[in-house]
């Protein structure tokens, strides 16, 4: 086993999955407005310690994402945060992708001004090299896909799964493991084979990118999204139905040799994200070991509880721990509904 590929599995095996906790200042403003907290570098890490110091709550996480800025601060323990997330055999994980900027618009369909391109190709060797010192053995990189009548442009899958895969190779290049995150959005009121049917085309992209730059599968992670009909559609899809399709779409589209597969929670509820994992697992059919790298649907609940009482720590962990196992739990398709109220 190479050593990227054992990192993946260190990060996934044993019913763990990933924390995404590397929302930018921008992001995490916003979160931390919704509760009425002011948005600063010590408050953001105040949210962020009470999580990554959950003994309970840890123990399915085996990666976390985090923000060029956490990753460089110290827990009020003393530790520095990477040594914090190492004490529970978790692995630290960083943000290097610089955002998701509006590709040129093009001046004949304004519909496409939705379009974007993920930036942060410039002195990411560099870049790189630095996060490996502070300790990171993984990355993530975003790119973020939108559905509308005239969207995406084969302009746009190919210009954002090129940058994933000069990404993905300076990453092995610096002995981390590279999270391949192509998202397509959920917004819109596309049915769900619209979003089979993107997706299906972003990820064989991807993959002839990644492919073309030899980057080693073996030593990646993918995050998708799953097969979901957009927000505003009003056909509604079951879990079995969302299964089936994104099982269907990761067998025909995701070459064997990768590992692991990390969903984001892109936007459903809490339990959706749990639920539809679930489902997935329980039909796997494949070799690829199939888990979570959830922001929203990790930390929602705790968040909202943390708004209400900052000093009440033990609960907010109990509210994180709660969605960490059952997340655990749905990574073996073994969570059942009526775990949520025990
Ligand atoms: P969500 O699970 O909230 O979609 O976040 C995951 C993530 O890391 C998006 O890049």
């Amino acid at each position: 086993m190479s050593e990227l590929n054992k990192i993946v599995q260190k990060i996934l095996s044993n019913k763990k999955g990933i924390l995404a906790a590397d929302e930018s200042n921008g992001t995490m403003t916003k979160r931390l407005e919704s509760i009425n907290v002011k948005s600063s570098p010590e408050n953001r890490l105040k949210f962020r310690e009470i999580l990554f110091s959950s003994d309970e709550g840890m123990k399915n996480i085996g990666g976390v994402i985090l923000y060029d800025e956490t990753i460089r601060q110290t827990a009020s323990s003393g530790k520095k945060i990477p040594e914090l997330i190492n004490s529970f055999g978790s692995v630290p994980g960083i943000k290097v992708d610089t955002g998701a900027k509006r590709m040129v618009p093009d001046p004949t369909n304004a519909q496409r001004m939705i379009e974007t391109i993920t930036e942060g190709l410039d002195g990411l060797r560099e870049r790189l090299a630095e996060y490996y010192e502070l300790g990171a053995r993984f990355t993530k990189w975003r790119a973020v896909i939108n559905i509308n009548k005239s969207c995406p442009s084969e302009l746009t899958i190919n210009a954002n799964a090129h940058a994933l895969a000069r990404y993905a190779s300076l990453v092995q290049e610096a002995k981390m493991v590279p999270i391949i995150e192509p998202e397509v959005l959920m917004n819109g009121d596309h049915n769900i084979n619209k979003c089979y049917e993107v997706t299906s085309k972003v990820l064989q992209e991807c993959y002839r990118e990644l492919k073309f730059h030899n980057v080693d599968l073996k030593g990646t992670i993918l995050k998708p999204n799953m097969i979901l009909p957009g927000d505003k559609c009003s056909d509604k899809s079951s879990s079995q139905q969302i299964a089936k399709m994104t099982i269907k779409c990761l067998k025909e589209n995701v070459p064997s040799e990768v590992p692991g597969i990390a969903f984001l929670s892109g936007g459903q509820s809490e339990i959706e994200a749990t639920q539809n994992l679930n489902e997935i697992n329980k039909i796997n059919d494949t070799n690829f070991i199939i888990s979570f790298s959830y922001g929203r649907a990790l930390q929602q609940g705790a968040l909202k509880n943390w708004g209400k009482d900052q000093k009440d720590i033990l609960n907010t962990q109990k509210i994180f721990s709660k969605r960490s196992k059952m997340n655990g739990l749905a990574s073996t398709g073994k969570w059942l509904k009526e775990l949520e109220t025990e």
